[in-house]
């Protein structure tokens, strides 16, 4: 029906136009999670590099989690925000001593690593383990409010929660991570704050805003 419809359109856009990234040559959990959390506060041209580097002087949770602090200091050097690689070799270790040195695969059991919440948590379960699990941030909250013409506030605490629940409505249940990655793209490429390029978009027949052009009325967001 309709939702299958639209995820079929919006996979096959994915599948042709996805950037080459080298975090999206392995789906293995490790790298997934280092590259998420770089791309937290970092543009994705600014943190290539340092993945690279970071995956060649760190390649697994072990190396990772016995790295001396003076080495992993320098590999995070000019990124910024020092607590994300502080958190990473402290969730290392819960990984080694907690877990057995196997990388959790939940979204339950990600969460209890230090610096991983609900949006780590459910990027790692999706790209990696094909769950299908809504990973929301700000730039899935603009597009996902724009197509179904969510006026929930942004800035409120609570609508992360409802986002959560639409995506989870519409997520594919046969490629959760690519659709994830797709909604990514598609917010760093058309579906941009300031003239979005909606003739482009695969979406753009099922989006409420292109249809009432009202795209730069959201994502909805009050001053405080
Ligand atoms: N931004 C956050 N996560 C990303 C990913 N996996 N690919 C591209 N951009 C992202």
């Amino acid at each position: 029906e309709k939702v299958r419809e639209f995820q079929e359109t919006f996979l096959t856009w994915y599948d042709e136009e996805k950037r080459w990234l080298p975090w999206r040559v392995s789906k293995e959990p490790y790298g997934i999670w280092v590259s998420e959390i770089m791309l937290q506060q970092t543009q994705v041209a600014t943190v290539i590099p340092y993945y690279e580097r970071f995956m060649e002087w760190f390649p697994t949770v072990a190396d990772l989690a016995a790295a001396p602090e003076e080495r992993l200091l320098k590999a995070w050097e000019g990124l910024g925000y020092y607590s994300r690689v502080r958190n990473m070799q402290f969730a290392a270790r819960q990984i080694m001593d907690e877990f057995g040195g196997n990388f959790p695969q939940t979204v339950k059991e990600l969460k209890k690593l230090k610096g991983i919440g609900p949006y780590t948590a459910g990027a790692i379960a999706s790209i990696s383990f094909d769950a299908p699990e809504p990973a929301v941030d700000g730039n899935v909250m603009r597009v996902f409010s724009r197509l179904f013409g969510i006026k929930q506030d942004i800035a409120k605490s609570g609508t992360l929660k409802f986002f959560d629940f639409v995506v989870r409505h519409v997520i594919s249940h046969d490629a959760p991570g690519d659709m994830n990655q797709a909604t990514m793209d598609l917010g760093a490429s058309l579906c941009t704050p300031t003239s979005p390029q909606c003739s482009s978009c695969p979406l753009k027949n099922y989006c409420l805003a292109n249809r009432e052009g009202t795209q730069e009325n959201y994502p909805v967001k009050s001053k405080k």
